[in-house]
């Protein structure tokens, strides 16, 4: 198997991952969520954040080691898009990720604490936003990898 080969194994194995952890907190964190829940909500959120860290370290690797040119990738408008549109799930990610550091310090200190109904809804909705934004990235990466934005 070829560098390239493996760095695209690699990208799409953590972009998938990505998506199944998001798809797993959604299912988690809804009201009458259970303390079990919250903590595996929380434990999922660290895994989410290591796989997108290892999504940017692979895409970058991909730029750099992969089949084409950087120069391919770092002169294409659409390549800044996608990492931007990539840059904007990661900003949606803050908000579910204090909460879940909030919430799971409560329960640390009272054990019979549960998240508030509205607060879950409002970290629901950011888990939704991130997901519709996350759905552009793969048509940016499709429309970059076959050259368009090149003019
Ligand atoms: C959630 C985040 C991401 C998703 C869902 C994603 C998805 C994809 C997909 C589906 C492809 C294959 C495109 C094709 O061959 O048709 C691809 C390729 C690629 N991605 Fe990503 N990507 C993500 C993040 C990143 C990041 C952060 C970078 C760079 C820092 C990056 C760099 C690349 C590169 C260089 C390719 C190779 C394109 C080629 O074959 O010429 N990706 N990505």
């Amino acid at each position: 198997m070829t560098l390239d080969a493996l760095l695209s194994a690699l990208h799409f194995v953590l972009a998938f991952g990505l998506v199944a952890i998001l798809a797993a907190q959604a299912a988690l964190i809804r009201p009458g969520m259970t303390a079990s829940d919250l903590r595996l909500a929380a434990n999922l959120d660290r895994g989410y954040g290591a796989a997108a860290l290892l999504l940017l370290g692979a895409g970058f690797a991909r730029v750099f080691f992969g089949a084409k040119a950087a120069s391919f990738y770092l002169s294409n408008p659409v390549f800044w898009a996608k990492l931007g549109v990539f840059a904007a799930v990661a900003l949606l990610s803050i908000p579910p990720t204090v909460r879940l550091i909030r919430w799971s310090r409560e329960a640390r200190a009272q054990p019979a604490f549960l998240p508030r109904d509205e607060q879950v809804r409002g970290v629901q909705r950011w888990l939704l936003a991130e997901a519709f934004v996350l759905v552009v990235i793969p048509f940016l990466a499709a429309a970059m990898a076959r050259g368009v934005g090149h003019g």
